[in-house]
């Protein structure tokens, strides 16, 4: 499709960028050492994520790397990730954290002395939790006091909670096993909570929902004063329940998220990305400019996690199907040599410049064209028209000399707009992926 065309599509919902190149882009590759890939790497200002690839049940929209309920525990899981930094701690001495994210999955499915254990293991790693802006997922039944008192010990700044819906049969309709009272107990407990920031997930195009209906969900998030609340458009996946059983796309998608941005706008919320809207004037906690996602390294531990420098991205195999999902976990929970890397994608010149765009137009960036330059030695506008047609057409305006920000009309097509930015390379690389 041409940009001008591709700009004016009704089909907002091409992808959902929020890393790039998606890990089904990775292919296994010969292996590489944790030294070979770190050296030259600024170590200085890190971003750790782990992964708790464990939830209470399984929804039916989901393809994240996750598993429920599973019967073996989850102990030798956590002894791995243990031993994952033990390895990194080895190797590379010198790594310094400035964020961090604790994601899944579910982190709550984790019992007490069992988040306990990870978040010991964290700090011990040098993970200062106290110290840096960092987030913790959660779902509501898995949420309670204690484990609500132990964030809160370990100084966690921000803590996500998936909603989706405030409508029984909504959830229901989503494949998500969801009791509303449930729901309400534990966002209860989390506005009452001392945990600095917390969000809540909205989803939107369930079979069934009405503008009305989501409008009440929306209003009733509202009423709870989250942080952030994030509004996310219905995806369906393959391998996914929903997408088994064949659940058509919702059409009315685009209606149901003007309605709902219009309520927050004039609500006190504004919005920051298509999904992000942020509580006015709260200014983020602890520590969070040091950290930049863009020319920043990730380090990520557990089965399922990305890491990344600054030409090469890193995981375990990455599945969506019940069994394989299950065969990596149980891989990794017995692993003892993390030493190794042997899946992942390298990115050439072409490619960072493509990632440097998309993380900085979608997902709430910023795009400094100078820093652009600097990097990369040429003129992001001579290379890409996608970036003119957006100036174009308001949908990109600046802000300030040298910085661009997605405009509320912007906003709308960022679905559309990460695609349009990969690369033929990855998007082969992503179609000839084999599911399973
Ligand atoms: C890791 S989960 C959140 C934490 C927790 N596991 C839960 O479900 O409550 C991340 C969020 O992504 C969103 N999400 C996941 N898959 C989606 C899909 N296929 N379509 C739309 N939103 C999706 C949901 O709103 C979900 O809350
Ligand atoms: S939406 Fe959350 S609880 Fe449901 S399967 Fe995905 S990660 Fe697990």
């Amino acid at each position: 499709m041409q940009i001008k065309e591709l700009l004016e599509t009704e089909d907002l919902y091409q992808g959902y960028t929020y890393s790039y190149p998606h890990k089904m882009a990775y292919r296994s590759l010969e292996d590489k050492s944790l030294q070979e890939i770190w050296t030259k790497q600024n170590l200085d200002n890190l971003f750790y994520y782990v992964h708790i690839p464990y939830c209470e049940m399984r929804c039916g929209f989901c393809n994240l790397f996750t598993v429920a309920n599973p019967k073996e525990g989850v102990k030798l899981y956590l002894e791995s990730i243990r031993r994952e930094m033990e390895t990194y701690k080895k190797v590379l001495p010198k790594l310094s954290f400035k964020n961090f994210a604790i994601g899944g999955g579910t982190p709550t499915f984790l019992k007490e002395d069992e988040l306990n254990f990870l978040l010991e293991g964290m700090n011990a790693f040098g993970v200062d939790t106290k110290k840096y802006y960092g987030s913790i997922e959660a779902s509501p039944k898995t949420l309670s006091a204690e484990k609500i008192n132990i964030v809160e010990k370990f100084g966690i700044t921000r803590l996500s909670l998936g909603i989706q819906s405030w409508k029984e049969e909504e959830v229901k309709a989503l494949g998500r096993p969801q009791n509303i009272q449930d729901t309400e107990k534990a966002v209860n407990l989390l506005a009452q909570s001392k945990i600095p920031e917390f969000n809540l997930d909205l989803i939107y195009g369930a079979k069934g929902q009405t503008v009305e209906s989501f409008m009440y969900s929306v209003e009733k998030t509202i009423s709870f004063q989250p942080t952030e609340i994030f509004l996310y458009p219905l995806y369906l996946r393959q391998l996914t329940g929903l997408g088994k059983k064949g659940v058509e796309d919702n059409t009315n998608r685009k209606q149901l998220y003007l309605a709902a941005r219009d309520k927050l706008l004039a609500s006190g919320y504004e919005q920051t990305s298509m999904r992000c809207f942020r509580k006015a004037n709260t200014a983020f906690e602890t520590n969070n400019e040091e950290y930049d996602s863009i020319q920043d390294g990730m380090i990520g531990v557990g089965a399922g996690a990305r890491s990344y420098t600054s030409n090469f991205h890193y995981s375990t195999d990455y599945a969506v199907a019940k069994k394989e999902i299950k065969s990596i976990i149980d891989k990794y929970s017995q692993k003892e040599n993390f030493e190794h890397i042997k899946h992942g994608i390298f990115l050439n010149e072409e490619e960072q410049k493509r990632r440097f765009l998309i993380k900085s137009i979608t997902d709430g960036g910023i795009f400094n064209t100078a820093t652009y330059t600097k990097n990369f030695k040429t003129n992001a506008f001579e290379e890409f028209d996608l970036l003119n047609e957006l100036v174009e057409r308001k949908f990109l305006t600046e802000i300030n000399k040298n910085i661009f920000r997605l405009s509320l009309k912007g906003m709308v097509y960022e679905d559309v707009i990460g695609p349009a930015l990969y690369s033929e390379n990855v998007v082969n690389l992503i179609n000839r992926y084999d599911w399973k």
